[in-house]
């Protein structure tokens, strides 16, 4: 039973993705992380998100793969794994940017679609439920207020020694959204068989339970039906 979990940037999509994958013992896969060696790859040559017809021109040179090792996803761009250079906001921003390309998008929904074609994947990203799975068994629409996920962005990094303003995240994230959910080419949206849950107020154990009891009551229809 596959398992889609669309939403905009810090809702929280990766960390409940990843509870409920080893729950169900489903594979996560984390489609953003592709976006992201995307713009890990225009970066290093030097090519603008602008620049449709040199992104065009040098997509074939792009090798996006993933493995899983010990649970997490391992992604791989010509041969080098690049999971160390995935998170900063330079990447992510470039992602979103890229993002908008519709040969970019293409390139990645067919091997996220191969990938849910072998096995039960819990899969996040903005297009899941809407473009790469219609078909998911189960899909959820994570969402937040932008002042939290602002916050909980601004406490990750002082986790990790790294001083930021959290408006400019604010602001940052709002950028983001809006780019997401207003492009032509497979907009972030709810699809209207999404249920919508807002973690604003929900610690991570609470929305990964109401996922997993989702997942139960809709295994359940499955079997009787
Ligand atoms: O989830 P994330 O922040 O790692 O995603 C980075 C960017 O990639 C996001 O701003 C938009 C893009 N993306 C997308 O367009 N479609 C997806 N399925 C996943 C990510």
């Amino acid at each position: 039973m596959n398992i889609a979990i669309d939403g905009p940037a810090g809702a929280g999509k990766s960390t409940i993705a990843k509870i409920v994958a080893s729950k169900t013992g489903n594979i996560y896969v984390d489609t953003g992380a592709m976006y992201r060696a995307m713009a890990v790859f225009f970066i290093s040559k030097g090519i603008d998100a602008d620049d449709t017809e040199a992104v065009e021109a040098n997509l074939n040179d792009a090798n996006v793969t993933i493995r899983h090792e010990g649970g997490e996803q391992v992604v791989i761009l010509n041969g080098e794994n690049v999971n160390g250079k995935l998170r900063t906001e330079e990447v992510g921003n470039m992602a979103s940017r890229i993002s908008v390309i519709a040969s970019v998008r293409r390139k990645l929904v067919d091997l996220q679609r191969d990938l849910a074609r072998t096995t039960d994947v819990v899969m996040d990203g903005r297009d899941i439920g809407t473009v790469v799975l219609p078909d998911a068994k189960l899909k959820i629409f994570l969402t937040a207020g932008a002042d939290v996920r602002a916050e909980r962005r601004f406490k990750e990094l002082a986790a990790k020694g790294i001083e930021a303003d959290i408006k400019q995240i604010e602001a940052d994230i709002i950028e983001r959204d809006n780019r997401d959910m207003n492009r032509s080419e497979s907009p972030l949206k709810q699809a209207p068989d999404a249920v919508v849950i807002d973690s604003s107020y929900m610690t991570i154990d609470e929305v990964a339970d109401k996922i997993l009891g989702l997942a139960e009551e809709r295994r359940e229809k499955q079997n009787a039906g």
